[in-house]
Parts: C-alpha cells; sequence; structure tokens
C-alpha cells in the first residue's frame, strides 16, 4: 500500500517532518511512503481558477492523493488553526473529492503541552467534511515536543514511538479493511 505523506510545517528544520520522516521509517511490511513537498507551490485557492484546467501544481496534488492507498498528515498548530498553507492545500480538493472515502492518520506535534489540539481537531473537521475516513487509533497530538525529539531528529520518547506505530497500524488496517 502507497501512503502520501504530508507535512503541515514548511520550514526547513520542522519538528513535524522530522516526526513524519521517523514514522515512516517504521513502516510495516507492505507499507511504502511518498512524501508531498508541494505545499509551498501550491497558489492562494480560488474558485475563480478552480477548473478542470487547474494549475499545475494543483493537478499534480490531486493526482498525487488519487493514487495514494492513504494520507498521513503530521502538522503544528499556527495562531490556535491549521497552518495557512495546508488549509489551502485541502480547499483545493474540496471540489475534486479525492478525499471522498480515503483513509487519512493526523498527527499533530507542538512545544505545548497540547500538541496542537486545535489545529488537530480543526484538521478533522475540514477532512471529514470531505469524506476523508479518519480510522479510530489513527489520530495523535504529541504535546512538549521538544522534550521527546532532539535537536538532531531522534525521537527519545518510547511511549511517543509506540503511539506514532499505533497511528500506522490503525491506518494500515483501514486500507486493507477497503
Ligand atoms: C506557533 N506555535 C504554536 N504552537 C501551538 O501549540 N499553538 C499555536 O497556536 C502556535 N502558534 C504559532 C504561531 C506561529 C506564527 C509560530 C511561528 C509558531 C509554535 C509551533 O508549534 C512551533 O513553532 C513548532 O515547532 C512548529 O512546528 P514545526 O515547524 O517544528 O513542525
Amino acid at each position: 500500500m502507497n501512503i502520501l505523506a504530508v507535512s503541515g510545517s514548511l520550514r526547513r528544520a520542522s519538528s513535524n517532518s522530522a516526526l513524519l520522516g521517523i514514522t515512516t521509517a517504521m513502516a510495516p511490511p507492505g507499507m511504502s511512503f511518498t512524501f508531498y513537498e508541494g505545499l509551498g507551490e501550491l497558489p492562494h485557492f480560488n474558485p475563480d481558477i478552480d477548473t478542470d484546467d487547474a494549475p499545475a501544481p494543483v493537478a499534480e496534488l490531486r493526482s498525487r492523493l488519487r493514487t495514494a492507498d492513504a494520507v498521513l498528515i503530521c502538522t503544528p498548530e499556527y495562531a490556535n488553526g491549521v497552518p495557512g498553507s495546508l488549509k489551502n492545500a485541502l480547499d483545493w480538493i474540496v471540489s475534486s473529492g479525492e478525499f471522498m472515502g480515503k483513509p487519512a492518520g493526523v498527527i499533530s506535534a507542538s512545544p505545548h503541552l497540547l500538541g496542537g489540539e486545535k489545529a488537530h481537531d480543526s484538521l478533522l473537521l475540514t477532512l471529514r467534511m470531505m469524506d476523508a475516513k479518519i480510522p479510530e487509533g489513527a489520530t495523535l497530538k504529541i504535546g512538549s515536543i521538544g522534550l521527546k525529539l532532539s535537536k538532531d531528529g531522534v525521537l527519545k520518547d518510547p511511549d511517543t514511538e509506540s503511539a506514532l506505530r499505533s497511528v500506522l497500524e490503525a491506518l494500515a488496517g483501514a486500507v486493507e479493511r477497503g
């Protein structure tokens, strides 16, 4: 199964991107990941240009989603919400519907205790609005990320590691059930 991994952070030293890399490296046999790194290239969503002839970066995002068996998003929280670049990408998918019935896992990580819960919950609302399937156990909020992830990207917290494995298992189960 092919899972599309999306980080909600454009930052070079992003803890969410690092976590996504760590998580995908734990993938069980039969589960492979490709990374979508085009958030920064997408035009601002505008219904006037949301046509069959959509801009190339939009067409690419839609195609990557269409061919993925599932999606795994790992995102920070900005100003109590989903980062604008990630929300922008999701807005492009409302009309084209690639999330319909697609299993999606959601992880959020923050230096704060609550693990970006507002962005997390808001992201779930948006994905569910697009009829994505959020499997039980495929969501995780990671607080105090600065204590759990070293500056060179090593995960130091066994509980977080096992929680990440559980997210992968939940996602794999949903894909297998179809
Ligand atoms: C933040 N951060 C933040 N954290 C949080 O838990 N809730 C919030 O509302 C915000 N708001 C916010 C706004 C802006 C403009 C910035 C730059 C940061 C902190 C944020 O979680 C922290 O910078 C993370 O390290 C960002 O994730 P990445 O880039 O490390 O993945």
